[in-house]
């Protein structure tokens, strides 16, 4: 039988095992998503972060939630506390936990119950190079990555940094969510391309939802 609604947003695409792409799943929600995003960075700006090796990030970021992800010259870690601005991070705003927990069902994880909020912005030029979210203790919670704004590559590999990539156009309204067999492997960002998007004009934001 004809499928009329196949190709109607949202739909699913398998990525891996335990790796779920809900495509445009955030198209409804984005208005509410970049306001948040925007109350957010008013009260703990972007920072383009400092690895313990000395690199500067190319990507500008930011959380919410009761711990947030940042850097010191020890290596990374989740802190209650924004050490550029000496306060605690921002809460979620109130759109975000609801859309990321029904998110986490539509994949397959329920009761997921994400206590941080990493807020990526990349500008033209800006990349995440292949790397494990691998901070968190809580590593049976998936994680569910937001892709707004401009497109960008997502490159998604395996347990293994050499093994072999997919890599995946991520638009706007894109979301990944990967946990079980697949919460460990590496991925990253290509290096973002120029363009302008209607709504968020040069930048691409990312949020990423963990259970630390
Ligand atoms: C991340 O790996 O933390 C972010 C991925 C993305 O920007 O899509
Ligand atoms: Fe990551």
């Amino acid at each position: 039988m004809l499928d009329l609604f196949a190709d109607t947003p949202p739909w699913q695409e398998p990525l891996g095992p335990g790796a779920t792409i809900l495509r445009r799943r955030a198209l409804a929600e984005a208005d509410a998503l970049l306001s948040g995003i925007a109350s957010v960075s008013a009260q703990s700006p972007f920072r383009q972060m400092v690895t313990p090796g000395g690199y500067t990030m190319s990507v500008a970021m930011t959380n919410c939630g009761t711990v947030g992800w940042t850097t010191d010259m020890h290596g990374y870690l989740y802190a209650g506390v924004d050490p550029h601005t000496g306060q605690h991070w921002p809460p979620m705003p109130p759109a975000f936990l609801p859309f990321a927990q029904a998110c986490a069902r539509e994949a397959g994880y329920d009761h997921f119950q994400p206590d941080a909020c990493l807020i990526n912005r990349y500008a033209p030029g800006a990349k995440l190079s292949l790397h494990q979210d691998k901070d968190e203790k809580a590593l049976r919670e998936p994680i569910v990555s937001v892709s707004l704004g401009l497109p960008a590559v997502f490159q998604f590999g395996g347990l293994k940094r050499n093994d072999p990539l997919q890599r995946v156009l991520l638009e706007h309204g894109d979301v990944v969510v990967w946990g079980g067999e697949s919460r460990l492997y590496y991925h990253g960002i290509q290096p973002l391309k120029e363009g302008h998007h209607p709504v968020t004009g040069a930048f691409r934001y990312n949020l990423t939802f963990r259970h630390t």
